[in-house]
This record gives C-alpha cells, sequence and structure tokens, in this order.
C-alpha cells in the first residue's frame, strides 16, 4: 500500500496549521523540508517550525534534512517531536549519524541525491528504517521529476527484496498522479508531494489521488512481473 507525505514546503507558511488541517486526512506521514543555505542553495525551517507542528497534529513528521552538519541538530528535532529524520548520504559520516538518530529514540533515513549511485548507500540498508530516493536536485519545490532515477528505485527494490529487508522506499520530488505510478511500479512506497498537493484548490483530493495512482501501478506491476 502506497504511503503520500505531503511536503509543507509548497504550503503557506502563514497559515501552516489549516494547510496541515486540510490534508491531514489523507496524508500518512508530513514531510518536512529542512534546508540550511549550505548543503542547498536554500533556506527553510527548523525546530521551532517542527514544534509548533507537533503541538498541532499527530501525524508521523518525517523530517528531511538538507543540511551539512545534521548531528549539531538531529537532538533539536527530536526534542521538537519529529519521529523520523532523514540525513544525506552525500553529507558523510553515515554509521556515526545512524547511530545518532537510533540513539535518539528516532527512525533512521538516509536519502540520497539524483547523481549519487546505489553503491554509496546499498551497504546502510540493514540499519535503516527508509531510503529517500531525490527525483530532483534538493532545494526548492515544484521542480519536473528526473526520470533517470528510476532504474537506482528498481535497484534498491530488488536488493531490498533479495536481503529480505523491511526499508520503505521514498521518492521526493516531481512526484504527481503521472510520476508516482513510474516510481511505484519500480518499487517506491512513499511519496512526497509538494506542489502537487499544496498547489492544488483540494490538497486531500490531490494526496488521494496520488496514493490511488500509485496503488494502482503496483498492482499492475505485481501481476506483471517486476
Ligand atoms: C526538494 C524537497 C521536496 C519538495 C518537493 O528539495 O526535498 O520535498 O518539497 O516538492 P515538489 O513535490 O513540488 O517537487
Ligand atoms: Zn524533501
Amino acid at each position: 500500500m502506497a504511503r503520500v507525505a505531503p511536503s509543507i514546503l509548497s504550503a503557506d507558511f502563514a497559515a501552516l496549521g489549516d494547510a496541515v488541517d486540510a490534508v491531514a486526512r489523507e496524508a500518512d506521514l508530513l514531510h518536512v523540508d529542512v534546508m540550511d543555505g549550505h548543503f542547498v542553495p536554500n533556506l527553510s525551517i527548523g525546530p521551532p517550525v517542527v514544534a509548533s507542528l507537533r503541538r498541532h497534529t499527530t501525524l508521523y513528521l518525517d523530517c528531511h534534512l538538507m543540511i551539512t552538519n545534521p548531528e549539531d541538530y538531529l537532538e533539536s528535532f527530536r526534542r521538537a517531536g519529529a519521529d523520523g529524520c532523514t540525513v544525506h548520504v552525500e553529507v558523510g559520516d553515515t554509521r556515526a549519524r545512524i547511530e545518532q538518530m537510533r540513539s535518539l529514540g528516532l527512525d533512521a533515513g538516509l536519502a540520497v541525491n539524483p547523481e549519487t549511485p546505489f553503491e554509496t548507500y546499498a551497504e546502510w540498508l540493514d540499519q535503516i528504517d527508509m531510503v529517500l530516493l531525490m527525483t530532483v536536485h534538493p532545494g526548492f519545490g515544484g521542480q519536473s521529476f528526473l526520470s533517470e532515477v528510476v532504474p537506482k528505485i528498481s535497484r534498491t527494490r530488488q536488493e531490498i527484496d533479495r536481503r529480505g529487508l523491511d526499508v520503505a522506499i521514498e521518492v521526493d520530488g516531481g512526484i504527481d498522479v503521472r510520476t508516482a505510478p513510474l516510481t511505484a511500479a519500480a518499487g517506491a512506497s512513499v511519496f512526497v508531494a509538494g506542489s502537487a498537493i499544496f498547489g492544488q484548490a483540494d490538497p486531500a483530493a490531490a494526496a488521494h489521488a496520488i496514493r490511488h495512482a500509485a496503488d494502482e501501478a503496483e498492482r499492475a506491476s505485481e501481476e506483471g512481473g517486476r
């Protein structure tokens, strides 16, 4: 079953609580994009906003840390109420970061840029809860889906299944009703969408449509064999 993670990056920050309420009944996780102006050329939000969200909703808070020094902030995100964090494999020190997330009681995720190869993160798959495969270059909402990432999604799914692991594959960037099925057929299970949800008149209906499209594609690919 597909899970949908609306990305609040595309919501109106002046009415964030209302945006969460508008999508809550169709959201499985709430995706929170954290940017430091260094790992990515943009700034977004930090632990105070996560703390406000935590007071407002019981939704799972999925914090995507596009930051160079996650070690300095993981504890703050946990204290603010994050359920899971994903740190980028490109920032290095991956073993220590996974151990840190675990010791804080966070679900541990690894995020991977479009051009970063499978070999860079394959060894960590048995130690994490989720791998986030970026389908755009991180930093901004509203970009076009990069279809060249699809083979990496398939390869990751094959490896997870071959080793019998329980690791979710999350895709992030340019996900909508047209691209979610492409990634679902390749093995993705969690679908982040910002502009395709919060840019729509009815965000809950948009989230529902993305989940439905992904479920259909997953069913078809299981019937046809991957
Ligand atoms: C991009 C972020 C994404 C972003 C996706 O760096 O990681 O989560 O919000 O936005 P859309 O769905 O508009 O591509
Ligand atoms: Zn993200």
